[in-house]
């Protein structure tokens, strides 16, 4: 299993949503987060130290998924997410030790597959 974090802009939100469903991925989180991608427009000075400090709000995701749900995941975020602008976020894929489903004590690809959409909660 993987761990997929993708930062992308808020007004990319709904498409990326609309891409992952599409891709058939169900499970995820989501944050509102602040970032700094590099950039260095902005200087504040704090205890005679220059701090660059230019904060934008994103979008955090977080998407357990099984091996091989891991690329299509990240080719919905990437086609969906793209402005071509600088800011338009990241992706990080993270090796995950193990997943359990509470519910049912499931472990690992079981506990990252969705059950049957009846019985589905959010
Ligand atoms: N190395 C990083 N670690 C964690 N989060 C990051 C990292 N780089 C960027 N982010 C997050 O992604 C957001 C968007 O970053 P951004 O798109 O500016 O990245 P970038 O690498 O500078 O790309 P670009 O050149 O397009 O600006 C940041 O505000 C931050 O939340
Ligand atoms: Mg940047």
């Amino acid at each position: 299993m993987k761990l997929v974090i993708a930062i992308v802009r808020p007004e990319k939100l709904n498409e990326v949503l609309e891409a992952l469903y599409r891709a058939e991925v169900t499970g995820l989180t989501i944050s509102r987060v602040r970032g700094h991608g590099g950039e260095t427009e902005q200087v504040e000075t704090y205890r005679g130290m220059t701090v660059k400090v230019e904060l934008h709000d994103k979008v955090r995701l977080e998407i357990g998924v099984s091996d091989s749900f891991v690329e299509p995941t990240v080719r919905a975020i990437l086609s969906a997410a793209v402005t071509g602008e600088v800011g338009d976020g990241k992706i990080f894929v993270l090796p995950v030790e193990k997943v359990y489903r509470i519910r049912t004590g499931e472990e690992d690809r079981s506990a990252v597959t969705p059950v049957t959409t009846e019985e589905s909660g959010v």
